[in-house]
């Protein structure tokens, strides 16, 4: 049997949709366990954000009512970030996206071990949610080890592009903040560089040396941060941008 049982609500490799796509990598590996596949049946469908035919996305409706602040978590893995952050803010609303079943199945299980009640899952490629949201809805949003693809054929694969900056400058409050991390130092010299680029983002710096090294406030190694210790990258880059207020929202040409 497919790491997707027939009712699961993800029936199908992500497609390519209008002009962009910012997912290229692999939707299922190891089975799902047993526990995991019935929560892929009884608790997904009450957590899944669906895309309407037409219009945006109602942020009341896949955050709650009442949760603010408003966070995205793309790519979440095994969802041990997103979990956390969900568990010590009850009263912040979450949606997560990831594709990869595994991880889904990872975090369905954290979330009914821990009851939590503010976590809603978009299970398709980000850049489709980020499409469908209105603009200035979300407080923050987290991109936490992206993809590398490092060879240099594979780099216009990488999350970060001129498109999905715009969309993330579009969907995020003035003010709100876009974090960012990686390992990979290339990755982390990319994004400054698309960063650098465009007027909607600023990066927040500070004085302290090596300042880019240092985490996130509150911050708990995610499985990929142990995986790249392991094998030796002993410097991540976090990177914390902030959505430059008074700007309208496209990237100029
Ligand atoms: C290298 S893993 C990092 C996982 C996790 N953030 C961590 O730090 O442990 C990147 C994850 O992003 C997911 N991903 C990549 N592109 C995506 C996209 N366009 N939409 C949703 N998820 C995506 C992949 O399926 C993968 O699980």
């Amino acid at each position: 049997m497919s790491s997707e049982s027939k009712s699961s609500p993800i029936t199908s490799a992500p497609k390519s949709f209008g002009e962009h796509r910012a997912f290229f990598g692999r939707v299922s590996g190891k089975r799902l366990h047993k526990g995991q596949k019935a929560l892929f049946d009884s608790l997904l469908p009450r957590l899944l954000v669906e895309l309407p035919p037409e219009g945006a996305l109602d942020p009341k409706v896949i955050f709650g009512p009442d949760a603010q602040p408003r966070i995205l978590e793309i790519g979440y893995g095994g969802g041990e970030h997103l979990a956390r952050l969900a568990s010590q803010n009850p009263d912040t609303g979450f949606v997560g996206c990831e594709v990869y079943t595994g991880g889904i199945g990872k975090l369905l299980q954290k979330i009914e071990q821990d009851e939590l009640t503010n976590i809603s899952l978009f299970c398709e490629d980000a850049y489709r949610l980020l499409k469908a949201l209105p603009d200035a809805c979300l407080d923050r949003v987290y991109l936490l080890y992206p993809d590398p693809w490092p060879k240099t054929r594979h780099n216009k694969r990488r999350f970060i592009s001129d498109i999905t900056l715009n969309e993330l400058a579009r969907v995020i409050k003035p003010h709100g903040q876009f974090c960012f991390a990686t390992d990979i130092e290339d990755y982390a010299n990319w994004t400054l560089a698309h960063i650098q680029r465009q007027p909607l983002f600023t990066w927040k710096i500070s004085p302290e040396p090596r300042f880019w090294h240092k985490p996130f406030a509150g911050w708990e190694p995610t499985r990929y941060e142990q995986k790249a210790r392991k094998e030796g990258r002993q410097h991540s880059f976090y990177f914390t941008f902030e959505r430059t207020p008074n700007l309208g929202h496209k990237l100029s040409p």
